[in-house]
């Protein structure tokens, strides 16, 4: 690209065009639209292997000298919308023994657009010394019949001009397009939070999101319940996990308390063992007492109508702990009414 700059020296002001040619390229990123794509002929052709259309290599109006394009008349060669399509409608360009060369679609286009660089966005191998402005598609605007599509190759970016008004770069293609297999496009987004950690439990607007380890690679190997989830109880008695009551170091062992209570109204279901020991592991009395059970066996209404709802076990289960729906670990009591194996 030219741009022209004002230079002051003493009293005498001169304009000077300086090439601002110098592309950027995202380090390390492997660039979306790569020169082995492409055959490369010598009349200053290439054909995308990806997409089947052929390109002119140099901008229209730039010249091919073998190697590159110079830059011939390339800036007398913008044009409005309109002249560029009627131009080569009247006057069809002769090139490489072909005379069927047209404005590309925006799809088409698009297909040149590596968003791993800026200045120009696109393979300056295969398409040498080109403009970092707007080329023109052959597609109007659906919206509003005054626009027409175009990509600014500074940035990649598409948008929608003025057909009249606007005199932007052409680039002819010809062939027919094969439409690549929609690849995901690059994004510049700093912090992607994966699906696993929009669990609920994680803040996904946290900055430390990123460098927390990721929960599927931390439960690698970790025992898991017939419903397929994690089951925590064998995992703390593998001694894969073990709890501490603070965050910080030397908060001591948990109080475990290992009495159980044996929850008889369960009708034809097997009755339910609530272990206090697999509980005071990980929690407090407090966590429970008063506030969800009081401290008294038989004290408290529980039903599973309540659990699903939220209340009593269902405090915790489906929601930090194992799920409502892993029926037999709470009713694991066999009784003279249960059936044999009812799961
Ligand atoms: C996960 C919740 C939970 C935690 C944590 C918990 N308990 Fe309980 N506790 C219960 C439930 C449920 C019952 C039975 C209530 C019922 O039958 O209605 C119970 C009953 C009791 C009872 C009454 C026993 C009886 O025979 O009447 C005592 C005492 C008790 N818990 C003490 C504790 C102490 C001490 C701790 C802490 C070391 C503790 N609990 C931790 C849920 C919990
Ligand atoms: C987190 C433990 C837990 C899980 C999981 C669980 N239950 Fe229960 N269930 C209970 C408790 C506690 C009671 C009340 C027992 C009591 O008060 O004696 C109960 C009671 C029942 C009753 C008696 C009627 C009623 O509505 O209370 C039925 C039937 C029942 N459960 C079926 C199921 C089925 C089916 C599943 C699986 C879909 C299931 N439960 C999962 C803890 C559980
Ligand atoms: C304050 C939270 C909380 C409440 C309330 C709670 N639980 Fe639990 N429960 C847990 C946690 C945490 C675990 C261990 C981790 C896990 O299994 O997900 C657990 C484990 C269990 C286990 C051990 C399962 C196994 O495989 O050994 C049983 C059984 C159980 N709960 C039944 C109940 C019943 C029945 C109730 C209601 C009377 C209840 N829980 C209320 C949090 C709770």
């Amino acid at each position: 690209m030219r741009a022209s700059i004002g230079c002051c020296l003493a009293l005498v002001c001169v304009l000077v065009s300086v090439p601002l040619s110098a592309q950027i390229c995202e380090p390390g990123v492997a660039p979306t639209v790569p020169t082995v794509r492409f055959t490369l002929h010598p009349d200053g052709t290439a054909t995308d292997t990806l997409t089947g259309l052929t390109w002119k290599r140099c901008a229209q109006g730039q010249l091919w000298d073998g190697t590159t394009c110079t830059e011939g008349r390339a800036w007398y060669m913008m044009n409005s919308w309109d002249d560029a399509m009627r131009g080569l409608q009247r006057r069809p360009v002769k090139y490489a023994g072909h005379d069927d060369w047209r404005l590309p679609t925006l799809d088409e286009l698009r297909t040149l657009v590596d968003l791993t660089c800026r200045d120009p966005a696109t393979n300056v191998e295969v398409f040498p010394n080109t403009p970092s402005w707007n080329f023109w598609t052959a597609e109007p605007s659906d919206w509003n019949e005054a626009y027409a599509w175009r990509i600014d190759f500074a940035s990649g970016r598409e948008n929608a001009d003025l057909k009249l008004t606007s005199s932007f770069h052409i680039r002819l293609v010809r062939g027919t397009f094969r439409p690549p297999v929609e690849e995901p496009r690059l994004e510049f987004v700093e912090v992607i939070p994966e699906p696993q950690q929009a669990d609920g439990i994680h803040d996904v607007e946290s900055e430390a999101l990123a460098t927390l380890q990721d929960p599927q690679e931390a439960l690698q190997g970790f025992p898991r319940s017939s419903a397929g989830s994690i089951d925590w109880v064998r995992a703390l008695q593998a001694g894969i996990v073990s709890p501490r009551t603070t965050v910080e170091e030397g908060g001591g062992p948990m109080a475990e308390l290992d009495f159980t209570i044996v929850m008889a109204e369960t009708r034809e279901m097997p009755y339910v063992r609530f272990p206090h020991k697999a509980h005071t592991q990980w929690l407090d009395c407090s966590n429970c007492h008063p506030a969800i059970f009081v401290p008294q066996a038989g004290a408290n209404p529980i039903n599973m109508g309540a659990i699903l709802k939220g209340e009593y076990c269902g405090r915790c289960h489906g929601r930090v702990a194992f799920s409502i729906y892993e029926c037999e670990r709470c009713h694991n009591v066999m009784h003279r009414d249960s059936p044999e194996r009812w799961w």
